[in-house]
């Protein structure tokens, strides 16, 4: 595969392709065997060990941007069941998920150089920890690939997979994977919690409408939610 840069450790691969976007070529990925100071959604973080498989991928001015998360949370389920024998889902808004545990985390982020707009798919997958170690890192929804499927697959394979089908939905627009985004969604018509900065509410997650947005009912009616406000969790628990 073309533009794959292997570091021994790296700080955060994100960070990495953010301050070199303007030389390295549109679709050029980075992993790297250790991360340090890696990045999680709403500023949790990720270090990553050789257990784990982090990743960026840089998109220049991408055509497609709507719902690109969703999109790579898509692509990230087709590359995991292309070398795993298993089945992922997702959890809205991109979640991977197998078993009930999240497997993969996704964050993307743009960065803008005067009109230019590129993208950063920053993709962090547990490979192979075993479930001793999320018990002690109290990280008890969270899973590896080898603990739920029985099978750690080769790093450098999965990652080519995961970036072969990025590259593909990337191009999708997401009126084209919308069909295939819901059907792997697990909180359609459940009860779930909505977590924002104004506190939480209870609704029954109904629908995806076509930007995206998961459309929630409550007692007062229809709304939407959108993953840049609101995270959602189980009424139980994680699912
Ligand atoms: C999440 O919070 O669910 C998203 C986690 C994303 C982690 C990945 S690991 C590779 C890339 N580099 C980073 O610093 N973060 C992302």
């Amino acid at each position: 595969m073309e533009n794959v840069i292997f570091l021994d450790e790296v700080d955060s691969t994100n960070n990495y392709l953010k301050s070199r976007c303007a030389e390295l070529p549109d679709g050029s990925v980075v992993t790297a065997r250790t991360q340090t100071a890696g990045r999680g959604r709403r500023g949790h973080g990720w270090t990553a060990s050789e257990d784990m498989l982090p990743l960026s991928i840089l998109l220049k001015r991408p055509p497609e941007c709507e719902n690109l998360t969703a999109r790579v949370g898509l692509a990230v389920c087709e590359a995991i069941e292309s070398v795993c024998k298993t089945t992922a889902a997702i959890k809205w808004a991109n979640d991977i998920i197998i078993r009930s545990r999240k497997v993969c985390g996704i964050l993307c982020e743009s960065v803008f150089f005067g009109d230019c707009v590129n993208v950063i798919v920053g993709i962090g997958v547990n490979v192979s920890q075993s479930a001793e170690f999320f018990a002690a890192a109290d990280l008890p929804n969270a899973g590896s690939l080898l603990m739920l499927t029985g099978e750690a697959p080769e790093r450098g394979h999965l990652l080519e997979r995961i970036a072969e089908h990025v590259k593909i939905r990337a191009a999708t627009p997401f009126s084209e994977c919308y069909d295939e985004y819901k059907r792997r969604l697990i909180n359609l018509n459940k009860q779930v919690r909505l977590i924002s900065a104004d506190g939480e509410r209870t609704a029954v997650a109904v629908d995806v409408a076509p930007n995206g947005f998961l459309v929630c009912r409550d007692e007062n009616g229809e709304f939407e939610v959108s993953s840049g406000e609101v995270s959602v969790r189980g009424v139980d628990g994680y699912l």
